[in-house]
């Protein structure tokens, strides 16, 4: 995706030195565009936790290279099962909820082990990270194909006039390795020259879309204005929301639906007022091992601190202020999850889907354990 004038995706190796994955440095964005090193598991683990790097299939893709960086860093003596394990154990303990992490680790796990006493065991585990980045692109791009067709039919409907698209956190190519799920169709629409504008939610509190998700639509030319998260009720309302198109986490095999803190609301709100609400998501982030995704599915805490405070840029650098009174209590639950029996439908790159759990499992047949 566009950057400037250059073309980005949200991680990849350096070219000149095979012991550096780079990453954009999310933190910093939108006030400045910093590319940051990776040269240890430690760094991995940490860029996922401090969400230098976040959203559900990019901590997979970025965990994959942290089991590549694992094994640059054994020496002769090291006993690989065991520091493979280790290392596995410990970048799945990163983050909770987004199903992704898990995933990407122990499927590349799984080859490493297979072929542990291979000299190019390493090289292995470079290129299974790079065929995990290259699926999601491909996953995303499709998944932006079968999306277009649901602006392109409430286009139709307008005779011409711009689609309002409402959209929660940050789903877009930054999440992902490129394209976005959520963003997907919206770009594709875009260039096909479908008149279109999006409403971002701010999302607190980390402001995933104030900061990114203007920043990236903003830099690819896409209309759009910022609400704060209380807005989109309200918008519905008055009609001016046509769709809702929103990432996931994790979904189950009913359709459940874990993503960003806020989604569920924004999902009774279209629900009250009969808009569509569409997940978008790769296939990875399906786990068909839970079927309840209240009861099953474990939500991130994060630190209180998130809530009391807010980050924004002031003369020249990027500032936390405090926004309330001193050692005031606070939660901080990462992501809700919206029941399958309000979303519209699940777009995957195989094609859009109610969200019941026959239809997922006819799409899914091969997938199910
Ligand atoms: O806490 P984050 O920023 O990692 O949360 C990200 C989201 O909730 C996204 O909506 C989700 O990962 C889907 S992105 C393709």
């Amino acid at each position: 995706m566009r950057v400037g004038k250059e073309d980005f995706q949200s991680i990849w190796p350096d070219e000149s030195d095979p012991a550096v994955i780079k990453v954009i440095d999310q933190r910093k964005l939108p006030f400045t565009f910093e590319i940051k090193d990776l040269r240890s598991v430690e760094d991995v683990y940490e860029a996922i936790e401090n969400m230098t790097v976040r959203g559900a299939p990019l901590i997979g893709a970025a965990a994959a290279f942290g089991l590549y960086l694992a094994l640059l860093e054994a020496t002769p003596q090291t006993n690989l099962r065991d520091h493979l394990l280790n290392a596995s154990r410990y970048l799945i303990s990163c983050r909770p909820t987004a199903v992704n992490l898990s995933w990407a680790v122990n499927h590349s796990l799984e080859k490493l082990l297979n072929n542990l006493h291979s000299p190019s065991v390493a090289e292995l585990a470079l290129q299974t990270a790079l065929d995990i980045c290259e699926t999601e692109k491909e996953y995303c791009k499709k998944i932006g194909e079968h999306g277009v067709k649901v602006l392109e039919e409430l286009a139709r409907m307008k005779n011409g006039a711009p689609v309002n698209i409402l959209t929660h956190c940050n789903a877009g190519w930054l999440a992902t390795i490129d394209y976005g799920t959520a963003t997907a169709p919206v770009y594709l629409a875009h260039d096909k020259g479908i008149p279109l504008h999006v409403w971002v939610d701010e999302t607190r509190p980390r402001n995933q879309g104030s900061r990114l998700t203007a920043w990236e639509l903003g830099q690819n030319g896409i209309r759009h204005s910022l609400i704060t998260d209380n807005t989109g009720g309200y918008l519905m309302q008055k009609k001016m929301v046509d769709v809702v198109m929103v990432g996931s986490d994790r979904t189950t095999s009913t359709g459940d639906v874990a993503n960003k803190i806020g989604t569920y609301l924004k999902a009774l709100a279209a629900h009250d007022n009969n808009i569509p609400f569409y997940v978008l998501f790769p296939s990875t982030t399906f786990d068909f091992s839970k079927r309840d995704g209240i009861g099953e599915i474990e939500i991130e805490e994060r630190d209180p601190e998130e809530v009391t405070s807010i980050s924004g840029f002031s003369e020249g650098t990027i500032k936390s202020v405090t926004i309330c009174p001193e050692n005031t209590a606070a939660a901080n639950y990462g992501f809700d999850i919206t029941p399958a029996r309000l979303i519209t439908g699940l777009i995957t790159e195989r094609g859009i889907c109610r969200a019941d759990e026959n239809e997922i499992k006819k799409l899914f047949s091969d997938k199910l354990i």
